[in-house]
Order: structure tokens, then sequence, then C-alpha cells
């Protein structure tokens, strides 16, 4: 499938380290929006396992899809999976740090909506995005995601003991797609 500038496709094995390393590089980047990273330093701390996006591309319950442009750049990627017969969830949303605020992260989550609805006959779409991170989350609003009034805790273990906010957490968003 194409879009113009950008080719999707999923990702294969061999895509997993490119991709850790655009998500890792995606999530770092600095950016000058009020309160788009969330925490800086968490931000700059951010790292993928590569193994997790292996693991991602092999379970037959997921994907990872690819935007690239015509010299096969990467440009960006998402995760997707199906959750159950209802919902798919999106996440490892990520555009190349150098591409970023060009309209592809709103093509690429168009993109996983677009493919779980037709692979797997899902009706709801859900997503979580940092506490922290207002702008984002107001971004997510206007693609259509609502807040469903649900938190996820915040892996705390995984920051070792760098003192976080209080209530950090994960706002949980879901998007009708039927
Ligand atoms: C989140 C992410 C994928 C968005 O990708 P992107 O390609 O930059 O997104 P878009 O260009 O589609 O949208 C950027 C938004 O910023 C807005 N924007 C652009 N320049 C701006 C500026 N100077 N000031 C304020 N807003 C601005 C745009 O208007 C657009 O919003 P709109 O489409 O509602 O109008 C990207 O920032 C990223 O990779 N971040 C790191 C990973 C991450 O945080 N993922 C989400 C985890 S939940």
């Amino acid at each position: 499938m194409s879009d113009n500038l950008l080719n999707f496709r999923v990702a294969t094995i061999e895509d997993a380290g490119p991709l850790k390393e655009l998500i890792q590089a995606a999530f770092r980047a600095e950016d000058s929006r009020e309160g788009w990273v969330g925490l800086a330093d968490l931000a700059a701390g951010f790292t993928m396992d590569v193994n997790e996006v292996k693991e991602r591309i092999s379970n037959p319950s997921s994907e990872v899809l690819v935007a690239s442009d015509s010299d096969n750049k990467y440009l960006g990627c998402v995760g997707v999976s199906k959750h159950d017969e209802n919902m798919a969830r999106v996440s490892w949303l990520a555009v190349d740090q150098n591409s970023h605020r060009g309209g592809i992260g709103r093509k690429v989550l168009e993109h996983a909506e677009e493919y779980s609805r037709q692979t797997w006959g899902v009706k709801v779409i859900g997503l979580n995005a940092l506490s922290a991170r207002g702008p984002l989350i107001e971004w997510y609003g206007r693609r259509g995601y609502k807040k469903t009034g649900e938190l996820s805790p915040f892996p705390v273990a995984a920051v070792n003991g760098r003192a976080l906010p209080e209530g950090l957490c994960f706002v949980e968003m879901e998007k009708e797609v039927q």
C-alpha cells in the first residue's frame, strides 16, 4: 500500500534492528513543544529492546507496520496487536526524528487503524499515552481517540529509582473504527 510519499508494509525479522533504532531515536528526540515529550530526561533515557521488536514481528497476533519513502528509507512505524475479537491495540508509533511534524505520524496511525480493521475485523482501537504528555494526548483526541477513564501504572522498576512525578501513569484511549 502506498500514500504518494509513503509506502507501507508489514515488517519482517530483518527490519527488527533498524526499527529498534528508529523507535529509540524518535522517543529520545527533543521537541520544543511544551509537554509533547513529557519528561525530557525520562524520554532521553528511553531504550528499546530489539528482542521485543522481534517478538512482536514473529507473534501471529501482532505486527509492526513500516512506512518508508521511495528509496526504502524508514520514515515511521507502528506496532499493532489483536487484543480480542473486538479490539486491536496500537503502540510504538514512531516517526524518524528528522521528519517530525510533517504529517507522517497521522498517516501511520491511520494506516494502523485500517490494517487492524481489515486484518482482524476489529471495531475498536486502543492505545495509551504517558499522563505527562498533555499535547500528545490532545493530538490523539484530534485523531478521534477518547479517554476511557482507565489509567495504567507506569513501570517504575524500569527507571532505576529515578524520582517520578506523583500520579505518573498511562492514560488509556480508544477509537471506534467501524
Ligand atoms: C508522536 C509522533 C509519532 C507524531 O508524528 P509526527 O509525524 O510528528 O505527527 P504529525 O506531523 O502527524 O502531527 C504533529 C502535530 O503537531 C502539530 N504541530 C506541528 N508543528 C507545531 C508547532 N510548531 N507547534 C505546535 N504544534 C505543532 C501539527 O499541527 C500536528 O497536529 P495536527 O495534525 O493535529 O494539526 C512523533 O512525534 C514521534 O515519533 N514521537 C516519538 C514517539 C512517541 O512519542 N510516540 C507516541 C507514543 S504514545
